[in-house]
């Protein structure tokens, strides 16, 4: 018996129909980085386990439940890259981009994790993200928050996002939190659930995180972690609130803002938005200083964040803020009537585009009748369709109709046909 082939489950074919509105997307976010003169790196979509293990943590449910991991055909485990933060660092370090001195990189593409499928939430999702490195003070975080706030801004959506914002302390600081926090979920046992209970030895933190609603009483009168915070950072995240209030940039204070990977220190921050239903945090990073030295580099100081692309693109739609000229679709539709025309057609084709070289043309192929030739034409999405018959050819001209505003069709010299679609479409 033959099983039907289909796509994996989560994973997501990305249509024709589709494309335009993702190469509108990629276009803002390519630009954006390239104002800000942020560089380019692109690394395998597989790196060995170990890396993830050891940077994202052995505890998080990214690497106990979620990763990609397979041994290949030399026995050595290998794992779809569930996020990119530690693979760029690994490139970097491999490549001496970290020797005194700072760099600012973005990436874009796919990332792999094993998780229920919904709305938002998919097992092959795409990324931006950046991260920058060899800054340690507040103005670099600053700078990528107010590099996300104009890209809200850029595409339409700046009322539609929240900024949450809260530091997790220097890792001494988080350890002396981390046991006061356990020594008050000890004391408050009985109202723990099984998950819970669980993370109390392996990842206390994360169990702020739960949104069950027998928790949450007990969770809101659990001890926080801002009111734990080493000097430094203290003044380190009081600098940065200072500069968002300065740059008009609104936050709100999450005190129970931890994120699911172990990496973070001191400034940690999502965006979310109430119009995703229940996968509403569409950007999401921190600042994680210890990580290089954690992956065997010279102590390095590290910020990034990552944009989730499938929840921009829902929000885009949701909000209805892809602009109808990023929609896609052929300018002009060239279509051949007769025997000798359909070469012609080929051949003008050619020419039109040596010299409109922004005009957007197909040229039909397949013959049919002029009825079905200008059926096709309406379907390009072109505005003109542009016939080219035995006449035509033979006196040097070309007949344009128009497809959407009605009115009459022309026929025109060849070269007044040329300076016509100029002047619509350059
Ligand atoms: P993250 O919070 O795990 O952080 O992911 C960042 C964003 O990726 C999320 O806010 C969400 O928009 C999107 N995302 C995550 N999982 C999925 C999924 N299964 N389906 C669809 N979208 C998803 C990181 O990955 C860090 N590396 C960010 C970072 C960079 N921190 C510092 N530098």
């Amino acid at each position: 018996m033959s099983t039907k082939l289909q796509a994996i489950r989560g994973m997501n074919d990305l249509l024709p129909d589709q494309s335009p509105a993702w190469q509108y997307l990629e276009r803002q976010l390519r630009s954006l980085m390239d104002r800000y003169d942020y560089r380019e790196i692109r690394t395998p979509i597989v790196e060995q386990t170990a890396l993830f293990a050891r940077s994202i943590g052995e505890a998080t449910d990214v690497v106990e439940k979620e990763m990609y991991t397979f041994d290949d055909r030399n026995g050595e485990s290998l794992t779809l890259r569930p996020e990119n933060t530690a693979a760029v660092v690994r490139a970097a370090m491999e490549h001496g981009l970290l020797h005194n001195q700072t760099q600012r990189l973005w990436y874009m593409g796919p990332m792999f994790r094993y998780e229920r499928p919904q709305k938002g939430r998919y097992r092959q999702f795409h990324q931006i993200g950046i991260e920058a490195y060899g800054m340690t003070g507040p103005d670099i975080d600053a700078e990528i928050i107010l590099l996300s706030a104009r890209l809200w801004r850029q595409l339409g959506m700046a009322e539609h996002v929240t900024l949450e914002l809260n530091s997790l302390g220097s890792p001494e600081a988080r350890a002396a939190y981390r046991e006061s926090l356990v020594a008050y979920f000890e004391s408050h046992h009985e109202l723990l659930d099984e998950d819970s209970r669980r993370r109390l030895t392996t990842n206390p933190l994360r169990i702020l995180d739960s949104k069950n609603p027998a928790m949450a009483e007990m969770l809101a009168d659990a001890p926080q972690l801002l009111e734990h915070l080493d000097e430094e950072s203290r003044t380190h995240f009081e600098q940065l609130k200072s500069t968002l209030d300065a740059a008009g940039i609104g936050y709100r204070i999450n005190p129970r803002l931890v994120r699911g990977l172990d990496y973070y220190s001191r400034t940690v921050f999502e965006w979310t938005t109430t119009a995703l239903g229940s996968q509403g945090t569409v950007c999401g990073g921190g600042r994680y200083d210890g990580l290089v030295e954690q992956l065997g580099g010279k102590p390095t100081p590290g910020v990034g964040f990552a944009i989730g692309l499938e929840r921009l693109m829902l929000l885009l739609d949701t909000l209805d803020l892809v602009p109808e000229e990023a929609k896609g679709g052929a300018d002009a539709y060239l279509l051949a009537m007769g025997d000798s025309a359909e070469r012609e057609a080929l051949l003008l084709g050619e020419r039109l585009r040596d010299v409109l070289p922004t005009l957007r043309l197909q040229v039909h192929c397949g013959g049919g009748s002029f009825k079905s030739q200008i059926r096709r034409a309406d379907r390009s999405g072109a505005t003109v369709a542009l016939i080219l018959g035995e006449d035509e050819i033979a006196n040097g001209r070309l007949t344009l109709k128009p497809l959407r505003d009605g009115s009459e069709q022309r026929t025109l010299e060849l070269d007044d046909a040329i300076t016509w679609l100029d002047q619509q479409f350059a």
